[in-house]
């Protein structure tokens, strides 16, 4: 029987005809498949080169590097680079602005390369995470700190899984699965499901008595109503509350014994971790919030490697959690 499946190029060349859009972003997309199936190659064949290790050094967030961390920030800032659309990007590895195309890049790009590295020794699931927003060539136009609601595209590859899932502005949230000719196929819309059956709760529960007290108060009532899981990656925790609905939660870190070790913006990244998971649920008809209340998509980042509380998935979760930290 012979396969004629949609493949994600194929669903984003109909997608920009159908909106009278030029190919620009088509060619940006095109870089980050690259990027993302080069990710899957080697994530995947890591262990026979015994790449799953430690590199040796830190990074600018104080993190140990693993080989696969810069594996995959080479591998995704390659294929940017070559696809001559981007101005600026923004990586969780690089401590600097990445400068490309300077007079002709359109997008700036916000990308974790590897998400999840506590699994990376494990071969277990990790995440390609990245957000785009457009160049403004009528406002202030290189300015590349955009908030969420920006954004014009997020999405992640779940690794080795094979499962990449984009959401774009004002068009939904989907999801394509891999196929033995690496191409993303079958295009299918993701919808946070409402029937609160199969909503899950997930947080490092290790964390709990540092969270604030109304927080460790609204878990405790309210945990007994859901099932726990928890990965240790965003990318593989949000993929879950994407298809079973629930609470994804990273609060600030405020009353650890040892004071050193709070954290009280949280632990994840504003702009290539939580504005991007932000982005994908409020296109999958849920939401995003930070310690305060504040919606995710509205922080302005004041730089490109700020921390952000999460609180992300099923609305009426979020609204009901929402009056507790406001309160
Ligand atoms: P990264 O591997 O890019 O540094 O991100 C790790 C993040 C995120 O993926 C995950 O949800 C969280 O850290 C896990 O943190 P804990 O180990 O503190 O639970
Ligand atoms: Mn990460
Ligand atoms: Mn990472």
């Amino acid at each position: 029987m012979l396969q004629f499946e949609k493949t994600f190029i194929d669903f984003l060349l109909e997608h920009q005809e159908r909106h009278k859009r030029s190919y620009n972003f088509i060619i940006l997309m095109n870089s980050i498949m690259n990027a993302g199936k080069r990710i899957q190659y080697y994530y995947s064949t890591g262990a026979l080169r015994g790449d799953l290790g430690l590199e040796g050094s830190v990074n600018i967030q104080g993190e140990e590097v693993l080989h696969m961390d810069l594996i995959a920030n080479e591998l995704v800032k390659h294929n940017l680079a070559r696809s001559g659309r981007v101005i600026y990007a923004v990586g969780e590895e690089e401590e600097d602005l990445i400068r490309m195309n300077e007079e002709g890049g359109r997008y700036f790009v916000y990308y974790d390369p590897m998400d999840g590295s506590s699994n990376v020794p494990h071969n277990l699931p990790i995440g390609f995470l990245f957000g785009i927003a457009k160049r403004d060539l009528g406002g202030a136009e290189d300015m590349h700190l955009r908030a969420g609601r920006e954004f014009i595209a997020a999405g992640m590859f779940v690794i080795p899984t094979g499962t990449f899932t984009i959401a774009l502005h004002e068009a939904g949230c989907w999801r394509f699965h891999i196929d033995e000719t690496f191409n993303y196929v079958k295009p299918t819309q993701i919808f946070i499901p409402e029937n609160r059956k199969t909503w899950e709760l997930s947080f490092n529960s290790a964390n709990r008595r540092t969270f604030a007290e109304p927080v460790r108060k609204w878990i405790k009532d309210n945990e007994g109503q859901f099932a726990f899981r928890y990965m240790g990656s965003l990318a593989g925790d949000f993929h879950r509350i994407l298809g079973n609905g629930g609470l994804f939660l990273y609060p600030a870190i405020i009353n650890h014994p040892d004071p050193k070790k709070n954290r009280p913006q949280g632990k994840l990244r504003l702009m290539y971790e939580a504005a991007v998971v932000a982005f994908m649920a409020h296109e999958a008809g849920g939401a995003a919030i930070d310690e305060r209340g504040t919606p995710i998509l509205d922080i302005v980042p004041e730089q490109p490697h700020q921390r952000s509380s999460l609180y992300i998935g099923s609305k009426p979760l979020i609204e009901d959690i929402a009056k507790v930290l406001k309160g």
